[in-house]
């Protein structure tokens, strides 16, 4: 896959589609025919996310050196259990992640397919600590006996924390959702407010998520503030750091997240910032036996003779290694661990540093083309690497125009940057208005398309408004 190349995916549907689309071959078409299909076919025809200018998601391709490292785990360490490398290189990559974000070196990490298990796991953990203290064993005997739930976040949660909500049991609605300030944060004054109202209702407060970098825009709602909160409440405070826990090692940015290493558990995602092969999530619950009853593995005859830990083991039967599948939903798994691993073994912290004080650098760059221009405007403030904006033309009236224009024109820009350009930027919508938005994660990305794509956006949105006045 060359990034100079367009992107195919789409333009090519019909074709890749009716070159695949086949029924289940009842004589294998062999190895050679197989891989000349990936070759061909598949790989020419994927998504381009590592492209410079792709700045759309809060995941990106993943680097080299990590790739390596998940295709050495896929012939060498199949399974993360027994005494083996990977199963001692899942350990030593949470320990390393501890380290790079300052959590207390007793908590229990695990690996997770991404943030939306991350975070399940950490609330897992949260739901049984709240059915401890009121004397339930919610892991053996349900949750019966408790009392309207509730978790609290911010409305500007991401939406997997709902998800993860139902999964556990407590029920979508079982989040409470609080308003913003005008940075998009979580309001501390709010959610101290609300857990009071709702504790005289009767209702069981299980956790507080509070986002260190929300998709939308970055927002990292105020950690110390919310602590306190919790720990006057006696509630759980757990962080959703998938995309922005990283920001922690620009020293611009860590002030913001001072808290996150006192909360009870947080999660964050190498597949995003650390670039490793999608699919690597992680979580750290500082109360690591509260984690095991919370996911209890019942024992199992087949693995009993295996239990014990043993250092140098005769065979690789004696032991299990480190019991990643005791603090996790997952038994069997790939090596996870080896990709971070990788990652942290390549560059280091000084590298890992760099790159996301780099790409908070970005950000705040464009914010200050945008600033700058007579065209753009910002239309959130920059905490991270996200950058939301829009064009708004210079003779529109801001009084007496329609502002639904400018979400309709922003987004024929978008759709035109997306087939015009190399630059990807995604779109969201920020206090109802349409917003163009850049996520700097991408290591392949360049101080110049930054420029670039604030250069791009003014001349495709003269462009496009030339033509929205002609019809109008
Ligand atoms: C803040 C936040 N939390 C959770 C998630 C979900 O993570 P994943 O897509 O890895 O499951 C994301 C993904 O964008 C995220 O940005």
């Amino acid at each position: 896959m060359r990034f100079e190349d367009r992107d195919l995916a789409a333009s090519e549907y019909a074709t890749w589609l009716s070159s695949l689309n086949e029924p289940l071959p009842q004589r294998g078409r062999g190895a050679e025919t197989t891989l000349q299909t990936l070759k061909q076919v598949v790989i020419p025809h994927g998504l381009r996310i590592g492209a410079p200018g792709f700045v759309g998601w809060v995941t990106t391709m993943p680097t080299v050196v990590p790739v390596a490292a998940a295709l050495s785990a896929s012939i060498a360490g199949a399974q993360r259990w027994w005494v083996q490398p990977f199963n001692f290189l899942e350990h030593l990559a949470l320990e390393w992640l501890k380290e790079l974000l300052g959590l207390p070196a007793s908590s229990q990490g695990t690996f997770t397919s991404g943030g939306s298990t991350a975070n399940l796991i950490a609330l897992a953990a949260a739901r049984q600590a709240a059915c401890e203290q009121r004397g339930i064993d919610a892991s053996r005997d349900g949750l019966a006996a408790l009392v309207k739930p509730r978790l609290y976040a911010s409305n500007q949660v991401h939406h997997v924390v709902i998800r993860a909500a139902a999964v556990l049991g407590l029920g979508r609605r079982a989040l409470v959702q609080l308003p913003t300030d005008s940075a998009l944060r979580l309001d501390a004054g709010a959610l101290r407010d609300r857990l009071r109202r709702d504790k005289a209702e009767g209702c069981t407060p299980v956790a507080v998520v509070a986002s260190a970098g929300t998709v939308n825009t970055g927002a990292i709602d105020p950690l110390p503030d919310i602590l306190q909160v919790c720990r006057d409440e006696q509630v759980w405070l757990h962080v959703d750091g998938a995309y922005g826990g990283f920001g922690i090692l620009d020293p611009e940015v860590a002030p913001l997240l001072q808290g996150l290493t006192e909360a009870d558990s947080v999660a964050v995602d190498p597949h995003k910032w650390l670039a490793v092969p999608l699919g690597c999530g992680a979580t750290f619950v500082r109360d690591r036996a509260l984690l095991g009853r919370a996911l209890t593995l019942e024992p199992a005859e087949y693995l009993e003779g295996a239990a014990s830990h043993e250092e140098t083991p005769g065979s690789q039967f004696d032991g299990l290694g480190y019991r990643f599948h005791d603090f996790n939903l997952e038994q069997s798994a790939r090596s996870r661990g080896v990709t971070v691993w990788a990652a942290l073994h390549e560059m280091g912290a000084e590298g890992m540093r760099e790159r996301v004080t780099r790409h908070n650098a970005f950000a705040r760059h464009l914010a200050g083309l945008v600033q700058s221009s007579p065209v753009l405007e910002l239309l959130a403030p920059v905490t991270l690497s996200i950058c939301c904006f829009r064009y708004v033309p210079a003779d529109f009236q801001a009084g007496n125009g329609n502002p639904k224009v400018l979400d309709s024109l922003n987004r024929e820009v978008l759709t035109r940057l997306h087939r015009e350009h190399r630059h990807i930027p995604s779109s969201t919508e920020i206090n109802g208005r349409f917003a163009i938005r850049a996520c700097y994660i991408n290591p392949r990305t360049t101080p110049s398309d930054v420029a670039d794509l604030a250069r791009a956006v003014e001349r495709i949105g003269a462009e496009t408004w030339a033509r929205f006045a002609d019809g109008q």
